[in-house]
């Protein structure tokens, strides 16, 4: 699909926005509400298509799973009570989806095979199976991509060592240890979102993280219990928008209910470190999420460039597209380095910020873990569409970009924001269309 982007607002972007639901906190709702006994209510999950591969691979695996709009009611059958798939469990572009089901399916009584779309089929996924194999799974790659085939067996306990930064191939671990007989502890890379840990603890699961916040200790005795979960905005979604109104002169926009975790607020602080003008506001009454919830307010600034290395990177690490465009309007050359988990996303980002960015003109060099960038050229008017490149994050910082243009440009594959934040156009059109004072 090829849309034409909204060019500069004259008078900047304005208006209040709730973002949707959280992205990797709607997988893990359905996924521990498919395990718990009981009832689970999920509101304001995210109706994107991510998600909705998990769903309906739970629902094939005989978990009964209702949705109505963004509120999702899900009947647990307890970690036992799965049924085998009557055929491959299609995961479309879901990494998140991915990892953790394999780590679920690999204690299971039967065999499964995951299939995906064409990315996903690009992407490595001996990541979850090595560290798996500690456990005794018996997980069957694709020379280490999909399709993979699930060898469902027994588990033991283990104590594993993970090798990279990874919150998906961490949640397969935490669910592969809660079908052990006894306790398993795994200790990160570096750390990572917490997401599965907490919402582990409010569905009644027995997990502690040690003061180093790297080692977590896995006790699987205890039987889950469905619950209400009040899913906050995704902050990676409310990063568009705080980028967005940074870069584009005389806007001021507010983000009403948006997650805190401080593992997710990678951005928010780097938007801060270089000058921009953002205000939290945390909500202090009692909600029914295990995350902490608040509000942003955020208005133009101009900036300065960002150094980043490798202990920045994973609070960070699904905005460093957006990142790398506020560096693209900073005065002075920004480094990122120790990002090279970027180039095993749903696209390889290092090449396709470089190539998105290189049509405005913007010098920017690709590192093996990285990117340079200069801030201090205007952007020129492009000549060639943008292009999502069929990833959602790569469409949506694009979509932000033009903002800032004097006039419209087309965007190549614009579906691709489908994957997570299927209302964005919505909100773009929104804030693009606000009056100053609006509120
Ligand atoms: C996610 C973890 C991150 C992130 C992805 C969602 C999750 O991936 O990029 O969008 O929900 O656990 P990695 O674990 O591969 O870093």
């Amino acid at each position: 699909m090829k849309i034409m982007l909204n060019q500069r607002p004259q008078g900047g972007l304005h208006g209040t926005l709730q973002v949707p639901g959280d992205k990797s906190l709607s997988h893990r709702g359905l996924i521990l509400g498919a395990i718990s006994t009981g009832t689970t209510t999920l509101r304001r999950f995210l109706p994107a298509a991510d998600c909705l591969a998990t769903l309906t691979a739970l629902q094939a695996l005989g978990v009964p799973i209702k949705r109505q709009g963004t509120t999702v009611t899900v009947t647990g059958v307890g970690l036992r009570g799965l049924r085998p798939a009557s055929a491959a469990l299609d995961l479309k572009n879901a990494g998140t989806a991915t990892r953790l089901l394999t780590g679920l399916l690999a204690g299971q009584a039967f065999d499964s095979r995951l299939i995906g779309d064409a990315s996903l089929s690009r992407r490595p996924m001996a990541r979850v199976q090595a560290p798996l194999a500690k456990f005794g799974a018996r997980v069957q790659t694709t020379s280490g991509h999909l399709p993979l085939t699930i060898h469902g067996r027994q588990l033991h306990a283990a104590q594993v060592r993970m090798t990279v930064a990874s919150a998906q191939v961490k949640s397969a671990l935490i669910l592969a240890a809660l079908q052990a007989p006894t306790a398993s502890t795994i200790v990160e890379k570096q750390p990572t979102r917490d997401h599965t840990e907490r919402l582990l603890r409010q569905f009644g699961g027995r997990i502690t993280t040690a003061p180093d916040q790297r080692t977590i200790v896995v006790d699987p005795g205890a039987q889950l219990h469905g619950c209400d979960v009040t899913i906050p905005g995704d902050p990676s979604s409310a990063a568009f928008w705080l980028a967005a109104a940074t870069i584009v002169p005389k806007s001021r926009l507010r983000l009403t209910n948006v997650g805190l975790n401080p593992t997710r607020l990678g951005f928010l602080r780097i938007l801060k470190r270089m000058g921009g003008r953002v205000t939290v506001t945390p909500h202090t009454s009692a909600t029914t999420t295990a995350e902490p919830v608040g509000d942003l307010l955020v208005s133009s600034a101009e900036l300065t460039p960002v150094q980043l290395t490798a202990a920045d990177i994973p609070a960070v690490i699904d905005e460093l597209p957006l990142v790398a465009l506020l560096a693209a309007t900073a005065n002075g050359v920004s480094t990122i380095r120790g990002a090279a988990e970027l180039r095993f996303k749903e696209t390889d980002r290092i090449a396709t910020i470089v190539t998105e960015l290189r049509k405005l003109g913007v010098a920017v060099t690709p590192l093996a873990d990285g990117l340079i960038i200069d801030g201090r050229q205007t952007w020129q008017r492009p000549t060639t569409a943008f292009d999502s490149h069929g990833d959602h994050r790569i469409g949506m910082m694009m979509a932000v970009a033009a903002l800032r243009l004097p006039a419209p440009v087309a965007l190549v594959g614009a579906q691709a924001w489908e994957i997570s934040y299927p209302a964005f156009l919505t909100d773009l059109q929104t804030v693009c269309r606000e009056r100053v004072n609006a509120w």
